[in-house]
């Protein structure tokens, strides 16, 4: 073809896309990755058998549209959660990604704002923008915890479309008290959705969003298949809400997504949610032997609910982040001043990275 290739700034695209960086978390090819808080043990085989039984199922009626109502799986994902949910209060899609997009798009859009407690998942301001609406972003106290009474404050404050509480929050893996949750809802006009992507990883006896949901239509509690279940190659989110919110989401998205390929492969792994989840206590065993060995190096970590720890005493994020990766072993510097995080991993994992951070030296 030849000539010159244009740049992004030659093409017509949308003026308020200009000048944006799409996320761009590094998959670097390390030996020990523990930077965007997967879930890093292998699907068991015995699972990762049947799973392939029901996808090859599956392919001989992939010349097919899947159920474009995935029936079966919203089933199994209420039968899952509990809290008497049935199938008609349930949705999923290509990750909850896709599911916060379908909410932003329901519910944002041009000349609506989107509030979320900073700092919280970097994807909410993207998602927000990407239908055009305005993020707002709200304060935390310095340990980034919240009060009811502050958050329900900078919500009536704000008055936005949506509010977006992440329970635990990442990337801090604050605890987020649900008595916060519902003065939020009380405070607020719009949309709250409470995303528990990290919701196993909590302690057992704590109380979850969904125990809100009912008389609470304008209430919805997202989750994902990426953490607890170890699935986030294929991609699998969900969410849990009143029925008549599920219709909103059903104007928006696109018809047939969720393949069903995927959809077999969901309910193959919702089958084996024991052993599926049974790794999750050994992670929770690693990220609180990490938030201990930190505290004896000498760093400070931050309370966690989920799969990983943010450290603070980090004299200088950059320098420790390469040195460590020259050892093999990738973290996240998320842009917190004198901070880090790390995903808890396997147990070896988890000592490469505790043994190379403590070669560094203290850093306090
Ligand atoms: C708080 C939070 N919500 C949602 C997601 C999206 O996960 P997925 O699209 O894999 O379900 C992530 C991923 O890291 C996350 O940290």
């Amino acid at each position: 073809m030849g000539g010159v290739s244009p740049r992004l700034d030659d093409l017509p695209l949308r003026d308020d896309l200009r000048g944006k960086t799409p996320y761009g978390a590094p998959q670097e090819s390390v030996p020990v990755a523990l930077n965007v808080n997967e879930n890093t043990h292998p699907v068991p085989q015995e699972v990762a058998d049947d799973i392939l039984d029901s996808v090859a199922v599956a392919l001989r009626e992939v010349n097919r549209y899947p159920d474009r109502e995935f029936v079966e799986l919203r089933e199994a994902f209420a039968d899952y959660l509990g809290h008497g949910l049935v199938r008609d209060q349930l949705w999923a899609a290509n990750g909850s990604n896709e599911v916060l997009q379908h909410v932003m798009q329901a519910f944002g859009g041009p000349g609506r704002t989107v509030f979320g407690f900073a700092p919280t998942y970097s994807m909410y301001p993207l998602l927000a923008s990407a239908t055009g609406a305005t993020w707002v972003a709200g304060e935390r106290a310095h340990d980034f915890t919240l009060t009811p009474q502050s958050a329900a404050e900078q919500v009536a404050e704000a008055d936005p479309d949506i509010v977006l509480l992440c329970s635990p929050n990442n990337p801090t893996g604050t605890p987020l008290p649900i008595d916060v949750i519902d003065a939020v809802y009380e405070a607020s006009r719009g949309v709250v959705i409470v995303d528990e992507a990290y919701w196993e990883f909590a302690p057992r006896d704590q109380r979850s969003a969904l125990t809100l949901l009912h008389e609470r239509p304008r209430l919805a509690v997202s989750r994902t298949m990426s953490k607890a279940f170890a699935f986030a190659g294929a991609r699998v989110g969900y969410l849990a809400a009143d029925p008549v919110f599920i219709d909103a989401l059903r104007l928006v998205r696109l018809p047939y997504h969720l393949s069903s390929l995927t959809q077999a492969a969901a309910l193959g792994a919702l089958r084996h949610a024991d052993t599926m989840l049974a790794m999750v206590d050994d992670i929770v065993a690693q990220r609180d032997r990490i938030g201990a060995t930190l505290s004896a190096l000498g760093y400070e970590p931050y309370e966690s609910w989920s799969n990983f720890v943010l450290f603070g005493g980090v004299a200088d994020p950059q320098a420790t982040w390469r040195a460590l990766l020259e050892r093999g072993v990738l973290i996240r510097d998320v842009g917190l001043p004198g901070t880090l995080r790390v995903s808890a991993g396997t147990e070896e994992e988890t000592t490469s990275f505790l043994d190379s951070l403590a070669s560094l030296g203290s850093q306090s």
